[in-house]
């Protein structure tokens, strides 16, 4: 049995409903998943202003948090952060930092990576973030299974980088049933290679 993380950075909940849906699709598709969140780096009294990102950081605080074991425990690792200034957010990027020792013992490598984001904006970042998030998969030797136009979905979403949704003007949009479907399907075909290669292995 293939087993899948996920693991993601979420502030105001987007990125919590895409790890969700990437988890059930992938539990679907046969694997065994652990979801992971990224701790929240910020004092909460920070944002208390934003009632989304308070109420994402009251729903996950006490969930397990992310470690580098939960990579070297996969086979494949679906990734996910929000698009900050059209790159990966720093508590993402703060995780990834952690990762320098496994890196140096070579366990990051010869898994089966691929990632989601989200943005406020259409073209607001979104390959960017996942194509920087990518650059250090590939620092890693890791085998990057990005979803290109391997679907009917593919050509309705549009990026062949990963999974993107869009969150709008108020970041309140909801998951869309293309955006579901996206993640359904990226899910699926990482399974599905990651399963090829430990058959092949
Ligand atoms: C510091 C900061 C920088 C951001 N930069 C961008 C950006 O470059 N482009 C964009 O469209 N949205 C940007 N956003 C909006 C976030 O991408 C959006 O709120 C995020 O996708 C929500 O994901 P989450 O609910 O998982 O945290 C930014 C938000 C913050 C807080």
């Amino acid at each position: 049995m293939t087993k899948l993380s996920v693991i993601y950075y979420s502030a105001t909940g987007h990125g919590t409903a895409m790890a969700d849906r990437v988890s059930k699709a992938a539990q679907s598709a046969g694997a065994d998943v652990r979801v992971r969140h990224i701790a929240e780096t910020r004092d909460p009294a920070t944002f208390a202003g934003n009632p989304a990102w308070s109420a994402n950081y009251e729903a996950t605080k006490d969930l397990p948090a992310a470690t580098g074991d939960d990579i070297v425990w996969a086979d494949a690792v679906i990734f996910g952060s929000p698009t900050r200034f059209g790159s990966t957010a720093s508590p993402f990027q703060t995780f990834v930092d952690t990762l320098g020792g496994l890196w140096m013992q070579g366990q990051l490598a010869n898994k089966v990576y691929a990632a989601f984001t989200s943005s406020q904006t259409l073209h607001g970042g979104q390959e960017t973030t996942l194509t920087s998030l990518y650059t250090s998969l590939m620092h890693w030797g890791g085998i990057l299974v990005p979803p290109g136009y391997t679907d009917p979905v593919k050509f309705a979403d549009g990026n062949p980088y990963g999974v993107s949704k869009v969150t709008g003007p108020d970041n309140q949009n909801p998951l869309d049933d293309t955006t579901t479907a996206a993640l359904d399907h990226l899910a699926t075909r990482v399974v599905a290679v990651a399963g090829k290669l430990a058959g092949a292995s």
